[in-house]
């Protein structure tokens, strides 16, 4: 790519699906192309993600405003990015990444960082009158393809007041040739579970933060076994035609030692491994996230190993999208596949090395939203374009998350 010339940033405090501050950066270069780019923002962190940077001023939406992040791009971030022309993506988060200097982006803030390596990642695409999803293959050196959703169906944990501890259970559709197939087949899926929510808990459709249906069930496996009665009640074959999906999310409910506490009641790891085991066969789950604490390392060993290729050993507060974390879990046998959040690591080109590490371990590899998104598209461009396997966006329902199913109908619709 030629040299491009950054002419002005401008970031302004918007709104997530939360009601949450967060950032949007519009990037314009000197031919007059601009980008724009939103950032999203999670609930049920990871540790080791990069830092979001937040006003904490008690008096403004509770601490969480995003003027100093706001601040950082329009003044430090403008003047050195625009003080010389940028090489490439990788050119100008490196400058970014120097400029923050902290190993975790505490001081600029990630979400201002990310901003702005979007929206010239935007801002690019159009210079070079390519569509996003295509920018974003030619940074990879990846030939793009339509990733499958991974489609939330319930949600308990942080995502719906903790009723029950598992925090996500997505359906995805493994026959499904097309995006449509696979949105109609989850139609079915979501409001028949939502009528057997009606019929065995007098709940009327009430949502969770990705838009997942959030009944009082009573134990996290009353969760899975709905999930699997509302298949078949849809007429389709559990296992075949639709499987599930699991974000344990398990940092979350994890007390000390090596214990747990799954829907109150204590559990060591070495029983909880044994459970998912049979949890996987019995409810056809083809994919356990996060189901153990992020930093139990030797514990994921076990775990990996015991499913083995019944279903994928998936990294999320594990990995938090850190190389370093990858490759560790690469090393270890700790993991066989990366959820990729490109807000966990702070910049485009950090998260491509991600993509890249995964990639060189055989992983397979999951795109995912955040609990907390915007209406901005861009993650639908960026599982297509790096070809992930699987994209995680949460339900059918809710503008912020169909900003992403409609951009891939849209993919779809034009031959990707
Ligand atoms: P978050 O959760 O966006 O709230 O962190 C999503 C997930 O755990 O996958
Ligand atoms: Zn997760």
């Amino acid at each position: 790519m030629t040299m491009k010339q950054i002419k002005s940033l401008h970031a302004i405090e918007i709104l997530d699906s939360r009601g949450r501050p967060t950032v949007m950066t519009r990037c314009e270069l000197s031919d007059g192309s601009i980008g724009k780019a939103s950032v999203p923002s999670g609930a049920s962190t990871g540790t080791s993600e990069a830092v979001e940077l937040r006003d904490g001023d008690p008096t403004r939406y509770g601490g969480l405003g995003c003027l100093q992040a706001v601040e950082n791009v329009n003044t430090i971030i403008q003047a050195a990015v625009t003080a010389q022309p940028i090489a490439d993506q990788q050119a100008l988060d490196d400058l970014l990444i120097a400029l923050d200097g902290t190993p975790n982006k505490g001081k600029l803030g990630a979400n201002a960082i990310l901003s702005v390596s979007l929206a010239f990642a935007r801002a690019c695409a159009v210079t070079e009158q390519v569509e996003l999803y295509q920018w974003f293959g030619q940074l990879a050196d990846v030939t793009p393809r339509l990733p499958k959703p991974m489609i939330n169906l319930f949600s308990g944990g942080k995502h719906a007041g903790q009723q029950v501890s598992i925090q996500d259970v997505q359906i995805a559709f493994p026959k499904a040739a097309t995006m449509n197939e696979t949105f109609a087949a989850m139609y079915s899926v979501y409001y028949t579970a939502a009528k057997q929510a009606q019929a065995q808990h007098g709940v009327r459709l009430l949502t969770a933060d990705e838009g997942g249906l959030a009944p009082p069930f009573t134990s996290s496996e009353e969760m899975l076994a709905a999930a699997v009665a509302a298949i078949e009640a849809a007429g389709m074959v559990a296992g075949e035609d639709a499987c599930l999906t699991v974000d344990a999310a398990a940092t979350h409910f994890y007390q000390s030692g090596q214990d747990y506490a799954l829907d109150g009641n204590t559990i060591s790891a070495t029983d909880l491994i044994a459970l998912y085991a049979e949890w996987v066969g019995r409810y056809h789950i083809i994919s356990l996230e996060d189901g153990l604490f992020e930093d139990a390392w030797a514990e994921w060993q076990t775990l990996a190993a015991r499913l083995g290729t019944a279903a994928m050993t998936l990294g999320d507060d594990l990995l938090c999208t850190n190389p370093q974390r990858i490759q560790k879990a690469i090393d270890t046998g700790a993991a066989n596949s990366l959820l990729l959040k490109v807000n966990q690591i702070g910049t485009l080109s950090e998260a491509l090395h991600a993509l890249k590490l995964a990639r060189s371990a055989g992983w397979q590899v999951v795109v995912s939203a955040r609990s907390g998104e915007t209406e901005d598209n861009w993650l639908a461009d960026l599982a297509t374009g790096w070809a992930a396997d699987y994209i995680k966006v949460g339900s059918i329902t809710q503008s912020e998350r169909l900003a992403k199913y409609n951009r891939l109908l849209e993919l779809e619709a034009l031959s990707v």
